[in-house]
């Protein structure tokens, strides 16, 4: 197989890490973004224990310059982005009625135009190159909206407007664009939920329990490889059977 540089976003946390693991084992050369400098440090020293060598740069993807100093580092010391995951995300969940124009913002900046701040600054190298994979971590929120998640949802739905765009402008280009789009899965976000809360949306699983971060990795693994090639513009669900679209 081909080893690509992989830029992962948000690559520390709970599904993020699996993502980077995953993409590792599958040979190729994992890079992610931090902003706590400590953090990173525990989690870069966290991977190498388990036999992962993972490399970790600065960086906001909520702002663009910090993304564009981010890939600059990334592509000095790994080469151009080959696979790119837009992974990185956030919650601040509220009814609407109370919700802040700081927690829309927020969420909006994060999860959305993330999006636009990395892929803008690989996609030029993807078209360049003629081989490129672009891939946003979505939600099944996104696909049928949440009590108390309106900005969280519009931000994961735009996510997948922005898929299936670009993966029509780039289809010549070698390069596929895909949306994953997971249901609740047992990570730090998810555990944050209230108890109560989280055990009602539980019920609703037909299989029965909450998702595992590798079974979202594995999702990832399978669109980012040569073999894809003729997957793009698709919106994959995985969340247990909770949402069935079609
Ligand atoms: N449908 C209908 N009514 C609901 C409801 C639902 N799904 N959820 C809550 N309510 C009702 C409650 O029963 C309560 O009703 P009463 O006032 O009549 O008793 C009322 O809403 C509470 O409303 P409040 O405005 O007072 O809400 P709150 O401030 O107490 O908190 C909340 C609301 C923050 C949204 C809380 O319910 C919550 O955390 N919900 C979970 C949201 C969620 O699923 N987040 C996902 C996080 S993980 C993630 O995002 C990853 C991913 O991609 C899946």
């Amino acid at each position: 197989m081909t080893a690509r540089v992989a830029l992962v976003t948000g690559g520390t946390g709970g599904i993020g890490t699996a993502i980077c693991r995953e993409l590792a084992n599958q040979g190729h050369r994992v890079v992610t973004n931090y902003r706590n400098q400590e953090k990173a440090q525990a989690w870069q020293a966290e991977q190498k224990a388990a036999g992962f060598d993972m490399a970790i740069v600065p960086g906001d993807v909520s702002d663009f310059d910090s993304s564009a100093d981010m890939v600059k580092q990334v592509e000095d010391s790994l080469g151009g982005v080959e696979i790119l995951v837009n992974n990185a995300g956030i919650t601040r969940d509220t009814t609407f009625h109370k919700m802040s124009g700081m927690q829309w913002q927020e969420v909006m900046r994060t999860n959305l135009d993330s999006c636009y701040n990395v892929t803008r600054q690989v996609i030029d190298g993807m078209r360049g190159r003629k081989w490129g994979r672009v891939l946003q971590i979505s939600s099944i929120n996104g696909q049928k909206g949440q009590y108390g998640q309106a900005n969280y949802a519009a931000a994961k739905a735009g996510m997948h407007g922005f898929t299936i765009s670009l993966a029509q402008e780039n289809a010549k280009f070698g390069i596929t664009v895909n949306t994953i789009s997971p249901g609740y899965v047992g990570t730090d976000m998810v555990m944050a939920v209230p108890e109560e809360v989280r055990a009602k949306i539980v019920a609703q699983i037909p299989v029965g329990r909450l998702g595992d971060p590798d079974e979202i990795a594995y999702a990832v693994a399978f669109l980012a490889a040569e073999k894809a090639a003729w997957i793009t513009g698709a919106n994959l669900a995985i969340n247990g059977g909770h949402y069935m679209g079609w």
